[in-house]
């Protein structure tokens, strides 16, 4: 277990799934030098190489930047060289067939240096931030590739906030950017800078914790980027695919992990309403 001292002056910028977008981990690093947030206070959620072109780039720049990282199912397997992302899909199906194609094309591209990185990444970070007890984690609590989502009940986030013994609880992995208010604490997803969150806009997400007038304000952000960069690099490299066109669309090229209620909302712009939490 891994933990960070941010500075409370500063705000907190979280964002997940970089997913070897270079263009996108670019526009977020700027966001926060822009905005003078120290990156003692900058947490990613996991998942640095996925779906896009620039694998060993995108994680040289989060090292170089000394972002703190919860290791993601991508960097499980990718540092230990399995022999698939261990996203947990069914076999056979279009999201195991597509991981397939960036997995292959990334796992030769990443360093025995980044490698050995990935491996020792904690899979929890804790930390106090306004005097408010956070865990970041990837997955859930149990399980580094379950995907949470907001339609997934109270009761299965309430357990898993119990398990971790925090106010508010930083996920990653499924892609949304939502927040969930529980009678345990908050569930946060800050959603993934890496790929649209299929609400048919090419931007990703990020969200930024501040205080203000003795709450804590939590509010999801859009990530304008050069994405006809990101996807003209993947077609250069031979990942001319659902995700290369999902890049620029918004849509994900399946929706076979989605449940009903994320399935409806599908080409649908989000805007997750702001929330607060009370100090
Ligand atoms: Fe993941």
């Amino acid at each position: 277990m891994g933990g960070i001292k941010p500075d409370d002056s500063a705000p907190l910028l979280i964002f997940g799934g970089p997913y070897s977008n270079l263009q996108a981990t670019e526009a977020l690093l700027r966001y926060a030098s822009d905005n003078h947030i120290p990156v003692g206070n900058i947490l990613c959620t996991g998942d640095l190489i996925a779906y896009c072109a620039s694998p060993e780039e995108t994680v040289n720049r989060i090292r170089d930047a000394g972002v703190a990282v919860v290791m993601g199912n991508c960097e499980q397997s990718i540092g230990n060289d399995a022999d698939d992302c261990g996203c947990g899909f069914d076999e056979g199906s279009a999201c195991d067939l597509l991981s397939a194609a960036w997995y292959n094309f990334s796992r030769p591209r990443v360093s025995d240096n980044n490698k050995a990185w990935m491996r020792q990444l904690p899979e929890q970070i804790d930390f106090i931030y306004q005097g408010t007890s956070f865990s970041a984690i990837h997955g859930s609590a149990e399980q580094i590739n379950q995907f949470i989502f907001p339609s997934d009940s109270d009761a299965e986030k309430q357990q898993q906030m119990v398990r971790l013994e925090c106010d508010i609880v930083l996920s990653g992995h499924s892609g949304i950017p939502f927040g969930n208010k529980t009678d345990s604490g908050l569930w946060l997803n800050a959603g993934v800078i890496g790929m649209p969150a299929n609400d048919g806009t090419p931007d990703g997400w990020f969200m930024v914790i501040k205080p203000e007038a003795g709450m804590l304000k939590i509010e999801w952000q859009r990530l304008r980027y050069d994405f006809q960069a990101a996807a003209e690099a993947m077609v250069e490299n031979g990942l001319n695919n659902g995700y290369q066109q999902a890049l620029s669309s918004g849509l994900w090229p399946s929706l076979d992990v989605l449940p009903d209620a994320e399935k409806q909302q599908t080409g649908q712009p989000l805007q997750p309403a702001p929330m607060t939490f009370i100090l």
